[in-house]
């Protein structure tokens, strides 16, 4: 790394937190192509059009498990094979990984599944009505890709609930006022207890097939060779923990983004039909990955913005690109009916999210159905006491959102 590289805990202070979009608005205009130092260090890329090359750019690997290792720098020597799925591979490995499951997740099967979403969302509105107030991540924006995910895998409803206190324990790692040893502790005890109960599911679900995405991806593994048995592991954790953290942190950011922005949020009440087109702004606004996963260079690679040297951990910063006025007009305004011009915050290229028309299924019926039965809905404190995941937390989210109605 070189000398000039920010320090993280410069970078991502109480305020960057609160609001990173001035900080990413410094870094697009003076070092858009920023090395920082940290956890890991790594080259921060901010410019729409930057960003976009990068990543598609082959001169960049995803594979973490290829030489150089460095996996081990970004999860850590513990995570074991945890990770070694599609999101962290190059072509091939990465077109087998993902045809495997990719139709399970083509628009026409997700459609499928439009009643029963709707049924987990008036379930969970259900529960909350009564009570005229609510902590809506935990009562809503959590459960609900989580038991959509969880359903779809084929985890039994007996484990859900175990299975989402370790995938919380991971989402809001550094938050509990812990030292950061224990964090790093209690992250590690998480994962492995997760990676247990997951392999020994598969081993169970191989001896007696089902009918489900875990009984799919074994299929692959038992009849066409297709995947290894730790293959199916550790994408059964990709799709669990891609397929509700998003989405989660998606809605809550979403609703305190309307709540703040109450013109909008009236706009979107009289016009429902503006929804679809709602989600994509919401989500360009104030995403819930603010950095894509992590790339490799394997060369110097020069982009108009600078340069990162071979070696180097990349983070394409989506967050920071989807509010670069070059790109977008007026960019920190929340405007739902933007229409201009596609946004990152599904990525692109090869790894464009897998469960984009899940997410968007899921974000319509969820929103659509708060916004109609919980006409009222406010803030129950202050926007600025909203709790969030910590800065440096490689998601964008809410540790609670306080509401009543
Ligand atoms: C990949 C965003 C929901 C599964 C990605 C990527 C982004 C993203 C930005 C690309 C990462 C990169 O290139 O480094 C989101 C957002 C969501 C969401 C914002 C919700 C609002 C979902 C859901 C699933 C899912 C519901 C369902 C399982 C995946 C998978 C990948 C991925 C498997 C890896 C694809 C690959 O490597 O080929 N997502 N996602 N995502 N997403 Fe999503």
């Amino acid at each position: 790394m070189t000398e000039d590289a920010v320090p993280g805990r410069e970078l991502y202070s109480d305020e960057f937190a609160a609001d990173p979009y001035p900080t990413f608005a410094r870094l697009r205009t003076d070092r858009p192509v920023c090395p920082v130092s940290g956890r890991f260090d790594q080259y921060l890329i901010t410019r729409f059009d930057d960003a976009r090359v990068a990543l598609t750019d082959p001169r960049l690997s995803k594979d973490l498990y290829g030489p150089g290792q460095h996996y081990l720098r970004i999860f850590g020597p513990n995570s074991a094979g945890l990770n070694r799925n599609m999101l962290n591979a190059d072509p091939p490995e990465h077109t087998r990984l993902r045809r495997i499951v990719s139709q399970a997740f083509a628009p026409r099967r997700i459609e499928a599944l439009r009643p029963r979403v709707a049924r987990i969302v008036d379930d969970l509105l259900d529960k909350v009505l009564p009570h005229g107030r609510s902590e809506l991540m935990h009562d809503f924006a959590i459960p609900l890709p989580m038991t959509v995910i969880c359903e779809l895998l084929g985890i039994p409803p007996a484990d859900h609930g175990r299975v989402l206190d370790w995938t919380q324990v991971i989402r809001t790692s550094g938050s509990s006022g812990r030292s950061a040893e224990e964090e790093r502790a209690a992250v590690q005890d998480a994962q492995l207890r997760l990676h247990h109960y997951l392999a020994d599911l598969v081993r169970a679900k191989r001896a007696r097939p089902d009918d489900d995405l875990i009984g799919a991806l074994i299929a692959a593994c038992d009849d066409d060779a297709a995947l290894s048995e730790a293959e199916v592991v550790a994408t059964t954790f990709l799709l669990l923990f891609a397929g509700h953290q998003t989405t989660a942190d998606f809605l809550g950011n979403a609703v305190l983004a309307l709540l703040t922005h109450p013109e909008q949020l009236e706009l979107l009440r009289t016009t429902p039909q503006l929804l679809p087109s709602a989600i994509e702004e919401l989500l360009r606004f104030d995403g819930p990955l603010p950095v894509a996963s992590p790339r490799i260079a394997t060369e110097d690679v020069e982009y108009p913005g600078g340069t990162v040297p071979r070696g180097a951990i990349v983070g394409v910063v989506i967050n920071a690109a989807n509010h670069d006025p070059a790109h977008f007009a007026d960019p920190d305004r929340l405007d739902i009916r933007r229409v201009r011009g596609p946004h990152l915050g599904f990525g692109h290229g090869v790894h464009y999210c897998l469960g984009v028309s899940l997410a968007r299924m899921e974000a319509q019926i969820g929103l659509g159905a708060l916004l109609r039965r919980l006409p009222g809905l406010r803030l129950a404190v202050p926007a600025a006491e909203v709790r969030r995941l910590p800065a440096a937390s490689p998601f964008r989210g809410l540790l609670e959102l306080p509401v009543t109605f």
